[in-house]
């Protein structure tokens, strides 16, 4: 590359999903928003927007149906709420996922318990999964991380041995398939998000399917206080918040599904692209992806091998600084049993419940015991990535990496 060529190339700005720069938002939002504003109805109980969206993802991913609610913590939180643990009954997960993932089990008076993660994928598996199982184990959340499937096959068997029921997170997974199959339709119940930097986004909302009567009535409830609405003698049945998504929601999400497959066309064209300009650099790994997954690519992973590129991925990630390419070396700083709520049990006043009531089994949160966790968050970068990125972009970063990369293996070389 050429001075002029390298000065050039150093202008890209990237577009960001935190803005109109990185998202697919423009007049068909606004035409459908207008509709509703004008309508004056701005509530799903009486509006159609909201059901439209659920009648219209239900079919996109070929589930029965799909309930719309405020965010994807609250589409976990209906899910888990909807399996209804006793209190002390376990939920395995991961321990590299949101926040909003792990909190709505500890609401629902249920123990968290971490498998280990691959650390080619940062996904859980089966194998790390099942040592996890015990008699109080309620049900499995996978999270799809970064838009990769988790590898379904196994876990489902290993599910349906031991008749727990599997929620899928795909809150960063639209539209990925494993196996030929959507996420979110393999296991008994999947979630979404629509926040702002998703695959798809209202700001804030979410999105559970599923096809079992029994999950979607009780989904529906928990995001309407249990009331019973529609029914001959409604009452609340049970313990339940308001987590309803709103007409003005539902008005940006049922314009943004239009767009979902084709952004994820680009993302993922985009990614072989990127895939292919890497493929021949030691120490730095592209994505693995299962045989029978489509990722979807949330985000555009690299896992950096230190030993042959000195300073790895937080050097790597500061290289890329300079070129305007804002990584994120480990993803999460810390896996969440390390986090204040987990690790010192910070829940509802000083009770620590529900933790009173765990095997100590269950929260043993020694290092030993998740290789994969912090191997997988030493070695991982987390680019971003999004629909908008065309192939100058692609190339800048390429470029970019590639650079970086020469000057970090320099000293290796030379030495
Ligand atoms: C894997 C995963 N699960 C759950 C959530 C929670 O979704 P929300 O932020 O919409 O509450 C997020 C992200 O925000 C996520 O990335």
């Amino acid at each position: 590359m050429t001075q002029a060529a390298a000065e050039e190339e150093s202008e890209i700005t990237l577009p960001s999903d935190q803005d109109g720069s990185g998202r697919m938002l423009g007049d068909e939002e606004l035409a459908l928003l207008r509709k509703v504003i004008e309508s004056g109805t701005l509530t799903s109980t009486k509006g159609t927007a909201v059901s439209a969206v659920e009648r219209r993802f239900a079919e996109m991913v070929g589930c029965d149906q799909a309930v719309a609610c405020s965010s994807g913590t609250t589409a976990i939180h209906a899910a888990v709420v909807a399996i209804d643990p006793e209190p002390g009954e376990e939920i395995v997960t991961s321990p590299i996922t949101d926040m909003g993932a792990i909190a709505p089990i500890l609401y629902q008076g249920a123990i968290p318990v971490f498998a280990d993660v691959d650390p080619r994928t940062c996904n859980i598996t089966a194998e790390t999964i099942e040592p996890c199982l015990s008699e109080r184990t309620r049900a499995i959340i996978v999270t799809h991380l970064f838009g990769n499937p988790a590898e379904m096959g196994p876990i489902l068997d290993l599910a349906r041995r031991r008749s727990i029921p599997v929620i899928e997170d795909c809150a960063q997974a639209y539209l990925a398939r494993s196996g030929g199959r959507y996420v979110g339709t393999l296991g008994a119940i999947g979630c979404f998000s629509l926040q702002q930097g998703k695959h798809i986004t209202a700001g804030e909302g979410g999105l559970v399917v599923t096809d079992d009567p029994e999950l979607a009535r009780r989904t529906r409830l928990f995001v309407n206080k249990a009331w019973g609405y529609g029914d001959a003698n409604p009452d609340h049945y049970f313990l339940a918040l308001n987590g309803r998504m709103t007409e003005l929601q539902g008005a940006v999400t049922l314009a943004q599904l239009d767009k979902l497959a084709d952004g994820i066309e680009r993302r993922r064209a985009m990614a072989r692209r990127l895939t292919g300009r890497l493929a021949d650099l030691p120490g730095i790994e592209t994505p693995w992806i299962a045989a029978d997954a489509e990722h979807v690519y949330w985000r555009y992973c690299l896992w950096v091998d230190q030993g042959q590129l000195p300073g790895g991925s937080p050097a790597l990630g500061a290289g890329l600084k300079q070129h305007g390419i804002a990584s994120a070396p480990r993803y999460i700083q810390k896996p969440a049993f390390q986090c204040a709520v987990v690790r010192d049990q910070r829940t509802f006043g000083n009770s620590r419940f529900p933790f009173t009531l765990a095997r100590p089994e269950a929260i043993d949160y020694a290092p030993e015991r998740f290789p994969g966790t912090f191997d997988g968050l030493e070695r991982i970068l987390v680019l971003p990535w999004n629909e908008r990125y065309t192939e100058d972009h692609v190339d800048h970063i390429a470029f970019a990496i590639r650079s970086q990369h020469a000057g970090l293996r320099k000293d290796l070389v030379d030495g």
